[in-house]
């Protein structure tokens, strides 16, 4: 099993590192576009195999794509992040230009990949990825959901007093402040509703505290988190690799599902060896449905200012 990943920045690397860690893979490739960065953080990881105990072979190339050739899946951290008081959606204008010729190199390598897309704005440069390349929609994966759905449960755990294994819950629409949907009435705790534990004004603070999740690391960090951006993606990396049929919200191309079209957004996803095996439709209530129709309107809003 082989996996690239582009984008030797903190989200790559620390993907890179989790990925090594679980130990699935045979080898990782880290690719950078900045003069030895990705062979020194592929060396600095390596160093760490013996303590961390694992075989994964972790190569890094400054911009060469030969390297990546005949990976299963590749995913793309590259752009730039977003600095405190950005919105995601502001980064379009650099990060489309990049994703468009890193995801064209790639699939020239690898023309049986998997794509995970994580740069920003994510549903926009998942969609992109669909309209310039020709991989099937099964294997173009964005990466949001299941970070939000961790932010979210972080912050159900913390609400509760309980142990976040104790807790389930959701975020699905766009990965944006706005859009996010956080299905606090599918959470639970141990099978039990979370309504029966916290207030409607508890859940809505916990609603509202997810969906500026990235925002507040953001201002405390004064660039945009990578621990748990790289936890989740390597939960993706692994259940595709695995061919797990984890559910995970991803961002997904539809055509139908949940009355959208033609546009990639957060829905739950059963993830296997071919990517997305199937879109799971779940029953929403009036205002999880309206709030995901308004967060399509926006994420297709900025889908509109790529140059297609
Ligand atoms: C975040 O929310 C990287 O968009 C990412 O932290």
């Amino acid at each position: 099993m082989k996996v690239t990943v582009v984008g030797a920045g903190a989200v790559g690397a620390s993907c890179a590192e989790y990925i090594a860690i679980k130990d699935f893979a045979s080898e990782v490739v880290l690719l950078d576009i900045k003069e030895g960065y990705a062979e020194g953080k592929a060396m600095d990881l390596m160093q760490t195999a013996s303590l961390n105990g694992f075989d994964t072979k972790i190569v890094g190339t400054t911009g060469d794509y030969s390297k990546t050739a005949n990976s299963d899946i590749c995913v793309i951290t590259s752009g730039i992040p977003r600095k405190p008081g950005m919105t995601r959606e502001e980064l379009i204008g650099i990060n489309a230009g990049i994703v468009k010729s890193v995801s064209s190199s790639l699939i020239e390598h690898s023309p049986n990949t998997v794509l995970i897309v994580v740069s920003n704005p994510m549903d926009t440069m998942t969609y992109l990825v669909h309209k310039t390349t020709n991989l099937p929609k099964n294997k173009i994966i964005g990466m949001g959901g299941a970070l939000d759905s961790a932010r979210f449960k972080y912050r159900l755990a913390e609400a509760l007093g309980a142990p976040i294994s104790d807790v389930d819950g959701m975020v699905i629409g766009g990965h944006s402040d706005k859009g996010m949907v956080p299905l606090t009435n599918h959470a639970t705790r141990n099978s039990v509703k979370v309504s029966e534990f916290l207030s409607a004004e508890r859940l809505d603070q916990v609603k509202e505290d997810t969906k500026v999740g990235g925002a507040t690391l953001t201002k405390l960090l004064g660039t945009s988190a990578w621990y748990a951006p790289g936890a989740a993606v390597s939960a993706l990396v692994q259940a595709i690799a695995c061919d797990q049929k984890k559910m995970f919200p991803c961002s997904a191309f539809l055509e139908g599902e949940y009355g959208l079209n033609d546009l990639s957004i957060g829905v739950p996803c059963i993830l296997g060896r071919n990517g997305i095996e199937k879109i799971v439709e779940i029953q929403l209530n009036s205002a999880e449905a309206d709030h995901l129709k308004e967060s399509a309107e926006g994420v297709k809003k900025t889908n509109g200012l790529l140059e297609l």
